[in-house]
């Protein structure tokens, strides 16, 4: 990434989405408003309305001129996306594709954010919840990675056909979309520096399924070159289906891994559990020139108006959009704003209050987030 000199001032797109995208959305609103001052920064944010709801009342998922705002922000905070209709089925729009889906996966695509970094900690303190009972089932000491997913194509090129007796969905790979993503597995593996937390080896583990799927031969035969180049860091290969229970099992094996688009999406859910649930794991959408950051959970809506859903992860999201920009920007006072969010979050599962139901507490999310923000201000 290019570094220039830090901006006078920073613009940021917010999309809340649908159901509790929109109340997570408010809480990282609200945390950065109690920030900036502190550190000295000035943030402007923009809210778009977007997302499924939005659709059903206006006949499109964004307002027109969203591409064009969501491309001049220096970085944008997403909530999540996703409605039902009255017929309780997720609202999808005359092409097919879900609505809402413009702002997620067009995005992505439009801007080229080529990388879904999402990192796995489980922060110590963290209780497991488990068939309703919560325990520390994973050490947070054994738990260190972060799982890369190829992000623009994939099986969510969004090719494909359907009739009433046969669907198609076409899952293209090409290598300069693979190389460039398992390169920034690497450099990110270098970066980190304290590798896999079993042996403090750097190592990439490149997820795929080559036994059987071309497109899969093509990625590993692109990671195979790419390691070159990296000579002092492992190479590692894992069949996906092994991967879903090692990385449960062994997860302390893992520094970074890398995999295509629909693995990722289903393999980073599947690795929020060692995080606490999905209320506490992060999307970085990231490109060489834009940057998106999300919670990686959706709309959930039957947990939206209820003042039930963890606002960590989206706090959390906000933090790494605040690290981004520092690196991008050279500018201190964001990584300080990072720092303290994180600091912050991990204090509070430390202290196990005030935590909502998914980490086995009982707070609701306003209190969380409010909490969130005085242990961030407390860091300043
Ligand atoms: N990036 C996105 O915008 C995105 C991602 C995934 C799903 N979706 C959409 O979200 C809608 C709901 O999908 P789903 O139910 O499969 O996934 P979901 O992530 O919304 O929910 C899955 C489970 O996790 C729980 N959960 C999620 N976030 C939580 C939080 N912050 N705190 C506490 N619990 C939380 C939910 O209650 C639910 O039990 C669908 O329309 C789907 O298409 C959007």
């Amino acid at each position: 990434m290019s570094t220039r000199p830090p901006k006078a001032s920073y613009d940021l797109v917010l999309l809340p989405g649908d159901g509790i995208g929109v109340e997570v959305i408010s809480d990282a609103r609200a945390l950065i408003e109690a920030i900036a001052p502190k550190l000295g920064v000035t943030l402007n944010l923009t809210e778009i309305p977007c997302g499924g709801k939005y659709f059903l009342d206006h006949g499109r998922d964004w307002p027109e001129g969203s591409e064009e705002r969501c491309k001049a922000a220096d970085a944008i905070l997403l909530g999540a996306v996703g409605w039902n209709g009255p017929d309780g089925q997720p609202v999808a729009m005359p092409d097919g594709k879900m609505a809402g889906w413009n702002p997620v996966i067009g995005n992505r695509m439009r801007l080229d954010l080529y990388a879904n970094i999402r990192p796995v900690r489980c922060l110590p303190g963290t209780k497991h919840g488990i068939s309703g009972q919560f325990a520390s089932v994973w050490q947070p000491d054994k738990v260190d990675m972060v799982i890369i997913r190829e992000n623009t194509e994939g099986l969510y090129s969004g090719i494909g056909e359907r009739d009433a007796a046969r669907a198609t969905d076409l899952r293209v790979i090409t290598r300069r979309a693979s190389e460039r993503v398992i390169r920034t597995a690497f450099e990110l593996s270098r970066q980190r520096g304290r590798g896999a937390p079993a042996d403090k080896k750097k190592r990439v583990t490149c997820i795929v399924k080559h036994n059987v799927l071309q497109g899969c031969r093509l990625f590993l035969e692109t990671f195979r070159d790419v390691a070159k180049d990296f000579p002092d860091v492992e190479q590692d290969v894992a069949i996906v289906d092994a991967f879903s229970m090692f990385v449960l099992t062994q997860p302390e094996r893992f520094d970074v891994c890398v995999t295509t688009n629909m693995f990722g999406d289903i393999v980073t859910d599947l690795a929020s559990v060692l995080q606490g649930g999905m209320g506490m794991a992060v999307g970085c959408n990231v490109g060489d020139d834009h940057a998106m950051f999300e919670p990686i959970h959706g709309s959930a809506p039957p947990l939206a108006g209820k003042d039930r859903a963890n606002p960590m992860a989206m706090l959390l999201a906000t933090g790494e959009a605040f690290a981004w920009l520092g690196r991008r920007y050279s500018d201190e006072r964001l990584a300080k704003g990072h720092a303290a969010i994180e600091a912050a979050v991990s204090a509070i599962i430390a202290r196990g209050e005030p935590l909502t139901a998914d980490l086995g507490g009982s707070a609701g999310r306003a209190a969380v987030a409010a909490a969130v923000r005085e242990e961030t201000l407390a860091r300043l």
